[in-house]
């Protein structure tokens, strides 16, 4: 091998490695940039939460962990990040109002509305609020959950 093929073949080589380690690095801080919710419920908490979540058909209107009913087309705000914006004893009254609409307007039709959970057991309620206030989102990411829940919340442009 010439002396230049040499040169040519090493430059390839060290250009290859630089290119692996940075597309390593970047794809590590995408990957942590990429999901700003998380929650700090426990175990049992979340599986708990998820079940009653799950038979009281909240995702037929809500997104949450990315989660929806496809066919449903509910305005209602995704429910990722919701314990940055709300306290657990304001959403354990929220679901225990028999009037949710008088602690927070709606602007939709009757049958999009959020539902009164006034009737679910006093636990069951309770556990939920819990885990809906676990359900934090990190920094970078809180004026953009603002902004999208006020945005359906309101229809109107969010302004700072
Ligand atoms: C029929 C659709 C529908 C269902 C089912 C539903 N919601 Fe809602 N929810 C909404 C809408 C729409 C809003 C926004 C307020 C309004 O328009 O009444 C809302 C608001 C909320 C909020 C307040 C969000 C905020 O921005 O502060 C929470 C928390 C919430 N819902 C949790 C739940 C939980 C938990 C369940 C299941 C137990 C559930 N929802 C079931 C439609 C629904």
């Amino acid at each position: 091998m010439k002396a230049g093929e040499k040169f040519v073949l090493g430059s390839i080589g060290v250009l290859l490695l630089f290119g692996m380690i940075r597309s390593f690095t970047h794809v590590k801080q995408d990957h942590e940039r990429d999901i700003p919710y998380y929650s700090t419920a426990s175990h049992e908490v979340a599986e708990r939460a998820t079940e009653i979540y799950r038979v009281n058909g909240c995702k037929e209107c809500h997104s949450l962990w990315t989660m929806k009913d496809m066919m449903e087309t509910v305005p209602a705000p995704i429910l990722d990040g919701i314990g940055s914006l709300r306290s657990e004893s304001w959403l354990y009254d929220y679901l225990s109002s028999s009037d949710p609409q008088s602690m927070l307007k709606s602007r939709l039709k009757k049958e999009y509305m959020m539902p009164s959970y006034a009737k679910l057991p006093e636990d069951d309620r309770r556990i939920l609020a819990e885990y809906l206030a676990s359900l934090k989102v990190k920094d970078w990411y809180l004026e953009q959950t603002k902004k999208a829940e006020y945005e359906k919340l309101t229809g109107l442009e969010y302004k700072k």
